[in-house]
This record gives C-alpha cells, sequence and structure tokens, in this order.
C-alpha cells in the first residue's frame, strides 16, 4: 500500500493563507449581511426611480412579455451582463427610443450587435407593431436617473467645483467654441420654453 505523503512546508503555508482569506471573506460577508439587514438607511444610494402613467403600465408588460431582461437590466431586475436600461429616460428622449427601436442601426449611427436586422437576436423589435414600439419607449422614458448620478445626463442641480475645475483643467480651449456646457444648455432650452408658453 502507498503511505500518504505527508504535507510539504510549502504546501502547508500556502493552504494557510487560503485558509486564513477564506475565514477572512466568511466574517467579512455575515458582518456586512447583518449590517445590511438591521441597519434602516440603505446601503447604496438609489439613483434611479420610475413613476409609470397608463402608457408607461402598457409598455412594461411589453418590456417583460418581449423578454428584454434576458439582455438588459431595468427596475433593478434582468441581467447584468448587458446595458442597464435603469435612468435611460434621462439621458435619452421617448422620440429617440422610439426611432431607435424601429431603427436602430441608423439612429446609432454605428454597427450594432444585437438590435438591427435578422440574424441579430434582437431583430424581433421590427417585427412588432408601431403603436407597442412608442409604449415600449413611453415605458423606457419613464426609467428616471437623479440629476448628477452617473446614468442621468444632467449634473446635480447645485453648483459644483469640483466639475468647474475638471473642466477647466481637461476641456481644450477651443472645445468651448465647439461645444456647450450642458449646465448652460439646459438653461437656455428652459428660457426657450417659458418664451414660447407666454
Ligand atoms: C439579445 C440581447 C438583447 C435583447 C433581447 C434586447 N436588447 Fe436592447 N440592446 C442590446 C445591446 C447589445 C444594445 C446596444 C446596441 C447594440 O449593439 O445592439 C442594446 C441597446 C438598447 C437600447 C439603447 C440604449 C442606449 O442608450 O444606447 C434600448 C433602448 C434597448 N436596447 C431596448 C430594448 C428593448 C425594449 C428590448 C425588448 C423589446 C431589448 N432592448 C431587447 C441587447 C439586447
Amino acid at each position: 500500500m502507498k503511505q500518504k505523503q505527508p504535507l510539504k512546508s510549502g504546501e502547508k503555508i500556502l493552504l494557510s493563507v487560503f485558509g486564513v482569506f477564506f475565514v477572512l471573506a466568511c466574517i467579512g460577508y455575515v458582518i456586512l449581511e447583518s449590517v445590511r439587514l438591521t441597519s434602516d438607511k440603505p446601503m447604496f444610494q438609489q439613483t434611479t426611480f420610475f413613476d409609470f402613467s397608463p402608457e408607461g403600465k402598457m409598455g412594461a408588460g411589453i418590456y417583460q412579455a418581449s423578454n428584454c431582461n434576458a439582455c438588459h437590466r431595468s427596475m433593478r431586475s434582468g441581467t447584468s451582463m448587458g446595458l442597464s436600461l435603469d435612468g435611460i429616460g434621462s439621458k435619452r428622449s421617448v422620440e429617440w427610443l422610439e426611432a431607435f427601436l424601429g431603427d436602430p442601426e441608423n439612429v446609432y449611427g454605428a454597427p450594432t450587435i444585437d438590435h438591427g436586422m435578422r440574424p441579430k437576436e434582437a431583430a424581433f423589435i421590427s417585427d412588432m407593431s408601431a403603436e407597442d414600439r412608442r409604449l415600449l419607449a413611453v415605458y423606457l422614458s419613464e426609467l428616471r436617473a437623479v440629476p448628477g448620478s452617473s446614468v442621468a445626463k444632467v449634473p446635480p442641480p447645485e453648483h459644483s467645483e469640483f466639475i468647474d475645475t475638471m473642466v477647466k483643467a481637461w476641456a481644450p480651449a477651443d472645445w468651448q467654441h465647439k461645444y456647450e456646457d450642458i449646465r448652460v444648455r439646459i438653461k437656455r432650452e428652459q428660457a426657450e420654453e417659458s418664451e414660447i408658453n407666454e
């Protein structure tokens, strides 16, 4: 019979290091979960929210039935592998979303992976009725994000010293002629809108 070989000292050290890491990970997990379950404050700041109109609710039904969550994430569920659509309504307009669903490649202006013509996997969206695509777009446009969060297009409402410093430090001077600061643009658009409404 073969005798069991005793562990070499290098192996013992390696195993003990693994063991220590494993025990620390377990302790960390237990602490994390117990803090999370007992704390009354949310652990992560919630930056996306939604409030659906009747049409948005109909769109949500179509979204569920079409299994968009096989590739996407919305209302905090779905898959984390693809694009998260939470907050997309603060980045894209309802017109953009409707146009994208109907004619993805042209609206992107670049090759797409899954949306577009067959045999792309999300090609089934082109077979939907235009009304269904519109309802989907309404639903998506009602997935909003808090201004200043990573998914929102607009910066935080209050003045940000940090953004000003970064723009000054990193934006080349000629960009100031080529592009408009989004904070200035939003104010300009709001002023234009109120002029129209007057
Ligand atoms: C097979 C995977 C897949 C499925 C199914 C799918 N998508 Fe997508 N979706 C993508 C990918 C990948 C992109 C990025 C564009 C591309 O390359 O096609 C995208 C992009 C998008 C965008 C544009 C996001 C942006 O801001 O650029 C929207 C909106 C969208 N999908 C909505 C939907 C809806 C609604 C459905 C269900 C009706 C759906 N998708 C089903 C994979 C998928």
